[in-house]
């Protein structure tokens, strides 16, 4: 254990085994950037205390651009004693400057505020480089399409039982009204996270006075963790992440199982790209849509990665235990599920096949019951009544094996209800009938481009 950072105390060497158990560097090594930024900014914090010299600063901050090379092209080498990436990136700096200047970055520095400092900083990489823009891509998307095929109809479904014509693009537009709620969400809590714990030390604070403030400024963080304790040990950003990663993916779940659906034979709304579906392994003929069953899957797995962690988090005592190592194989794998599964869904949505067809041959008139009970409001009926009254109708049709309530000969309808007149017959018409939802947020074409310039002036 000579070889550790922390040998010194040590006289026994660690099992092999729970040395592979306790190393992070496996996956850890994904913040070797905001590592190296950490380090560089820390040790100009302890140049202003006197604690390094001008020339021991400029050697660190040399050596520290070599290891970010190397680890940028791949090149950089673990050695089998690396526990995790600031162990690594500590014992290459000694290997390229001298350990007698790297063994000063540390002073006044605890791994306990510096993986904490590391994970923040990667975590605001990963929203600002991959999240924002491809929810922002993702979004545009289906804006775009809800534009282009505003004139399409389809049937709105409850229960999944047709319920009423909506258009197809209203149903775009639901989804990036949840995407772009999701977005501000993440935002929001980016805004929340953005703050430095470096300088905490271990736990206790800072022996010798550090700059909090200039430490964070350096790292773009908007302030500082006001409590030591707090600093190293707060993990509620893991959590919001990966909450706000399993809320994301249940729409994307329920986005896809939509999709799913419509893209079955029996439906036929909608063909997927071949670029997002596979086919079987015996049964020539199919074409399934893999992609989405993998959006509807994976948002599982992001909801373990949550559960998992909330678990290991619960019972732990105040400030750093080692259980909080495993904050990050959940969050890596949630982050990544996610920005992929942005992607995938991008790319479905802008390579489908929308069948117009097969849209609007799916709209019975059944479905324009309502239409027919809003017919007598319109002439003062109460709703309730107009209501049965439209039933009944509908009951009619039925029973006299009709193709639908606008077969239905006039007589008859006068029988159920003497208000009823030639101009009942105006009802029976899908287009008219998203028209007159023309209130805000309804499916009539005024209300949909209202929602969707609404929906783009918030990107
Ligand atoms: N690899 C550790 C982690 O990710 C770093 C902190 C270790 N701190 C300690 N006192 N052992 O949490």
């Amino acid at each position: 254990n000579t070889q550790k950072l922390w040998g010194g105390r040590f006289t026994g060497e660690t099992d092999p085994l729970m040395h592979l158990y306790n190393a992070s560097l496996p996956y850890d090594y994904k913040m070797y950037k905001a590592d190296l930024e950490g380090t560089k900014v820390y040790t100009a914090g302890l140049q202003k205390l006197g604690l390094l010299t001008e020339d021991e600063l400029t050697k660190i901050h040399y050596g520290l651009g070599e290891i970010k090379k190397e680890w940028d092209e791949d090149k950089f080498v673990r050695h089998p004693n690396d526990e995790d990436i600031h162990t690594a990136n500590e014992r290459r700096l000694g290997e390229i400057i001298g350990r007698d200047i790297a063994g000063k970055v540390h002073t006044g520095r605890s791994r306990n505020d510096q993986c904490v400092t590391d994970l923040r900083i990667y975590c605001r990489d990963v929203l600002n480089e991959k999240l924002f823009p491809g929810m922002t891509s993702l979004i545009e998307v289906l804006i775009k399409r809800a534009e282009e095929e505003i004139d399409i109809l389809m049937p709105g479904y409850t229960h999944l039982q047709r319920a009423q014509p909506i258009r197809w693009s209203h149903w775009l537009s639901s989804y990036a009204t949840y995407f772009t709620e999701d977005l501000k969400r993440l935002k929001q809590i980016l805004e929340r996270f953005n703050k430095s714990p470096l300088g905490a030390g271990a736990l206790a604070g800072h022996p010798y006075g550090i700059d909090r403030e200039f430490l964070a400024e350096g790292l773009g963080f908007d302030g500082v963790i006001g409590n030591s304790l707090v600093a190293v040990s707060d993990r509620d950003f893991v959590v919001e992440l990966m909450f706000w990663g399993t809320l994301f993916m249940n729409h994307i779940s329920r986005f896809a199982e939509d999709l799913v659906i419509y893209s079955t034979a029996e439906f036929g709304f909608i063909k997927l790209s071949d670029a997002y579906s596979t086919g079987s392994s015996l049964m020539p003929q199919k074409k399934n849509a893999d992609s989405l069953e993998l959006l509807r899957g994976k948002s599982g797995r992001v909801f373990g990665d949550l559960a998992g962690f909330l678990m290991s988090l619960k019972g732990i005592p105040s400030t750093y235990d080692k259980d909080m190592q495993e904050d990050k194989e959940s969050l890596f794998d949630c982050l990544t599920t996610v920005e992929h599964s942005i992607l995938i869904a991008t790319g479905v949505v802008s390579t489908l096949t929308v069948q117009k067809d097969k849209m609007e041959g799916a709209l019975t008139m059944d479905m324009l019951a309502t239409d027919l009970a809003d017919y007598l409001v319109r002439k003062g009926v109460p709703f309730r009544e107009t209501h049965h009254i439209s039933g009944e109708c509908v009951a009619l049709a039925e029973n006299m094996g009709l193709s639908g309530i606008d077969k239905i000969p006039l007589e008859l309808y006068q029988k159920i209800d003497s208000r009823f007149s030639e101009d009942l017959f105006e009802t029976f018409n899908f287009e008219q009938s998203v028209e007159r939802r023309d209130a805000t947020g309804g499916t009539a074409k005024s209300a949909i481009l209202k929602q969707l310039k609404n929906l783009q002036s918030q990107l």
